[in-house]
């Protein structure tokens, strides 16, 4: 059976772990991980693109928790990261610095600065501006380092128009048709060794057909700087696999890298992988308590005690998310909204859901929350963020604990 989030006679466990003593043990509202779909997921990239030089590096901003980040350092995994803290997070987690790219359209000089005294392996540049901001600070440490260039190639990924990445009206990344220009004038600053070059088209990608034009179009590039005579090492396709989540089958690496690494073979290049929701997405679930139950003139809401302070992405994107009892009494349903105690009307997990009948106490799972979860969490409506745990070989154990009052005002001044 595969690892993670199981349904057994009507009770959804965790690797063979109630959810409701994790509910009991830590308190609602909860995310909880299971370390073997975590490193399942991981795993099955690495093998997926066993054919060719490879380095999967898992994109923090899906979710930068300690202890996940130090389980895939564990299995070899190097790091993506856009901010200085997601550097310091993947230091600390023991990613070796040589492993780390660091992604972002708005690095500052500090971030640059810091990235430059870990020894990281490679910035992946977004403007031509930002090549010479790291090379001045390359070069006022005396120091060299390789650089990537994210290009767009105007690719829709026929994702939501928040997670699209590589259209001409998105910020991110070059003209494609300009690269060629950019690195030739970048090749003579000093302290830069261009290593590469870069593509990411956006994120919940299920449809393989504009990531392979994206790749094609890198390697067409790639093998045109290596005929100018750029001594690229790398060539970085970034991450965006998708996570089904209805519940049906997902699109697995396999998959992936059966389209990609055909155009991708002899190339001289280490290929770098950039996932981070593909890889921790369904590994973790929210777990909430009913609270009230209450009918508006024929509408029905379900009140648990997870907000959108815990779970942005219904509220941000409209996203699809099972809500799920986690003891299920079958019998008939009903079409509820489940929302929580935020003050907004954009509270909701889950809108016009047809959901079994539920009691105030009972446990729900919002499924498939392990990526873009926790990370987007806040403190609105002064409500801490919630607690983390994980499975672990048939053991539960707290990773991150709730927060508190203190913790909310501690940087008040
Ligand atoms: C540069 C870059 N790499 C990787 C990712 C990870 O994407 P995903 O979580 O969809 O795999 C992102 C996400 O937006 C990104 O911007």
């Amino acid at each position: 059976m595969a690892p993670g989030f199981q349904r057994r006679e009507g009770v959804l466990g965790c690797d063979g772990v109630s959810l409701e003593e994790a509910a009991v043990r830590f308190g609602t509202p909860l995310y909880l991980y299971s370390k073997a779909a975590l490193v399942a997921a991981y795993t099955a990239y690495d093998r997926a693109f066993d054919p060719v030089p490879h380095r999967i590096c898992y994109a923090l901003k899906a979710n930068g928790s300690g202890a996940l980040l130090r389980i895939l350092a564990g299995l070899g995994a190097g790091a993506d990261i856009v901010s200085g803290f997601e550097l310091e997070a993947a230091l600390r987690a023991g990613f070796p610095p040589k492993l780390i790219v660091f992604s972002g359209v708005g690095k500052t000089t500090d971030e640059i600065a810091r990235g430059l005294d870990a020894g990281i392996g490679e910035f992946n540049a977004e403007s031509e501006e930002e090549l010479g901001r790291i090379s001045a600070a390359a070069s006022a440490r005396g120091r060299t380092v390789g650089v990537t260039l994210r290009v767009n190639p105007d690719i829709d990924p026929k994702s939501h128009a928040y997670i699209s990445t590589g259209l001409r009206q998105n910020k991110f990344g070059v003209d494609i048709a300009l690269a060629p220009d950019i690195l030739r004038r970048a090749r003579n600053l000093p302290g830069l060794a261009i290593a590469g070059v870069q593509c990411h088209i956006g994120s919940q990608i299920t449809d393989l057909e504009p990531m392979e034009q994206a790749v094609r179009d890198l390697v067409a590039l790639s093998n045109r700087l290596l005929a100018d005579g750029f001594p690229l090492r790398v060539i970085d396709i970034g991450g965006g696999l998708g996570v089904d989540y209805e519940g049906g089958t997902t699109l697995q690496p396999a998959a992936l890298a059966a389209r990609l690494v055909p155009h991708l073979e002899g190339l001289p290049l280490t290929v770098l992988v950039e996932p981070g929701r593909s890889i921790v997405g369904a590994a973790g679930a929210l777990l909430t308590r009913v609270l009230y139950l209450k009918e508006n003139r024929g509408k029905q809401f379900v009140i648990v005690d997870a907000g959108l302070n815990d779970l942005l992405r219904p509220a941000l994107y409209s996203a699809f998310h099972r809500v799920e009892p986690v003891v299920s009494r079958g019998g008939e349903t009903r079409r509820v909204d489940v929302v929580g105690p935020v003050c907004e009307t954009g509270d909701f997990l889950a809108r016009d859901r047809n959901l079994e009948r539920v009691q105030p106490g009972d446990l729900l799972a919002v499924r498939d929350t392990g990526a873009y979860g926790f990370v987007m969490s806040s403190n609105y409506n002064m409500r801490p963020r919630a607690a983390e745990a994980l499975v672990d070989d048939g053991g539960l154990r707290l990773i991150r604990r709730r927060e508190t009052f203190e913790d909310l005002t501690r940087t008040e001044v």
